[in-house]
């Protein structure tokens, strides 16, 4: 077996099945460039504090330069003996440039190592997440823009309530994913610290620069405590808690989208490209997209619980526990980034039928809080107009017909308050266009939602 870059204190090697237990190559490999990036910065900054010459400094970055490149062609010789990422890059590294390679670790630990790459790997992946929210916010926006007329039972407890737009419902949705951008944004500031320097747990004798080293690789904060730079685990945790709520955000969305595929409602039709059919019934067309992207939320879910568990028993500082930190982030990321994606380009593509949604609002009474409004308009306490308005619905629902089906006479046996003028505040678009207060669902609303989105679709 091949010496461990630790073995100098070791007698014996590690039996193999512990190798196999213990190596993380097999998935940390994908820090490979932040682990480059954060060894080029240390031995820059190694050699403007006089630890290595100008020209040892310049070999250890051409070196790895060179590995990069090997790595990136597939030229790479992974070794699970050589445990971790970080090994395998500085043994590579030794191999091409010589016994230079071991001073590359001068005044760093593999703890500061590992928390830098990985809180640079986050935060490139966060900036992708922005980029796949501003997506889809959008689409939303465009797909509210076509629809500001159509009208949609708006629903409490799932039951028909009030008409809104459909372009309500969907701006609702721009709001979640709007906040869930500034969440990521938020989350940034913490992730984006630079670690190097902590030196294991405790700082080192050696004359370390952290500025300097998080100047060049433009980060914009260092560690302020040694032992929390190297134990501190919470911006990974948090970054996968937005990733749940962005998935909890899709799974809301999804839910209602197979509702509204199903025939009984047929308020939309799934586009080709993100249904499926069934291999014994030839009518279906599924959603297994919208299913897939629920149930994918468990999984991301599954995840933060994971590092919430991983972490909770801790002591200070490093615990190779922590090695099982990537993984719950690279299947969170995984799924969030093509979750985000497919919702973009299957909502952009989905068909409503206003026909459909029309015809619930119309046979569900969704103008009752109209009449009870006007009544109450005309002074009578809101209760006693809700009672009326009450009766006046279970008469309508006796002859078969919505309230606006009824003759001003009929009404006027509830109350005489009741004038023609009634019709014009029961007409179901007036229901929309009425709803004049802020952000509601009138089209003033609508219009100024979609404006400031607009605007801040720009501005990020
Ligand atoms: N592979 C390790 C991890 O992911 C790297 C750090 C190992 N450090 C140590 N002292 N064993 O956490």
């Amino acid at each position: 077996a091949e010496k461990k870059l630790w073995g100098g204190r070791f007698a014996e090697g590690t039996a193999a099945s512990m190798e196999a237990y213990s190596e993380s190559v097999s998935f940390d490999w994908q820090l490979y460039a932040e682990d480059i990036r954060g060894s080029q910065a240390h031995a820059r900054v190694l050699a403007k504090q006089g630890f290595l010459t100008e020209d040892e400094a310049r070999q250890i970055c051409d070196g790895l330069d060179t590995v990069k490149a090997e790595i990136e062609v597939g030229d790479f010789n992974w070794k699970t003996e050589m445990e971790d990422v970080h090994m395998n890059i500085e043994s590579r590294l030794t191999e091409i440039i010589g016994p230079l390679g071991g001073k590359l670790h001068t005044a760093r630990s593999r703890n500061d190592q590992v928390a830098l790459d990985f809180r640079l790997y986050v935060t490139a992946r966060l900036a992708v997440w922005q980029e796949c929210l501003t997506s889809l916010v959008d689409v939303y926006v465009a797909r509210a823009e076509e629809h500001g007329e159509t009208l949609l039972p708006g629903c409490t407890h799932f039951q028909p309530a009030q008409p809104v737009s459909l372009a309500q419902h969907l701006l609702a949705y721009s709001q979640m994913f709007k906040r869930d951008y500034e969440r990521v944004a938020d989350c940034l500031k913490r992730v984006c610290v630079m670690p190097l320097g902590a030196a294991a747990l405790a700082g080192t004798t050696h004359p370390v620069d952290p500025q300097a080293v998080a100047d060049d690789l433009g980060v914009p904060l260092i560690f302020a405590n040694s032992m929390d730079a190297v134990s501190d685990r919470d911006f990974a945790l948090e970054a996968v808690f937005a990733g749940s709520l962005i998935m909890t955000h899709l799974s809301r969305m999804c839910e209602e989208i197979i509702i509204w595929a199903n025939p009984n409602f047929g308020y939309v039709k799934l586009p080709d490209q993100y249904a499926t059919g069934s291999s014994i019934m030839p009518q279906k067309k599924n959603p297994d997209a919208c299913e897939l992207m629920r149930g994918k939320t468990g999984r991301v879910v599954g995840s933060l619980m994971g590092l919430l568990v991983l972490l909770k028993g801790l002591p200070l500082t490093y615990n190779r526990d922590f090695q099982e930190d990537k993984e719950p982030f690279f299947d969170a990321d995984k799924t969030v980034t093509a979750s985000l994606d497919i919702m973009a380009d299957m909502l952009g593509q989905l068909e409503f039928v206003p026909d459909k949604m029309l015809g619930t609002v119309e046979r569900g009474f969704l103008n009752a809080t109209e009449l009870a409004d006007y009544l109450a308009a005309k002074g009578m306490p809101f209760r006693e107009a809700h009672h009326i308005t009450g009766a006046a619905v279970a008469f309508a629902e006796g002859k078969g017909v919505g309230l606006e089906g009824l003759t001003l006479n009929e009404l006027k046996q509830f109350s005489d308050e009741i004038e023609d003028d009634v019709f014009l505040v029961l007409d179901y678009k007036a229901c929309v266009r009425r709803r004049t207060s802020p952000g509601g669902t009138g089209p003033q609303s609508v219009a100024k939602q979609i404006t400031d989105l607009r605007e801040w679709l720009q501005a990020v």
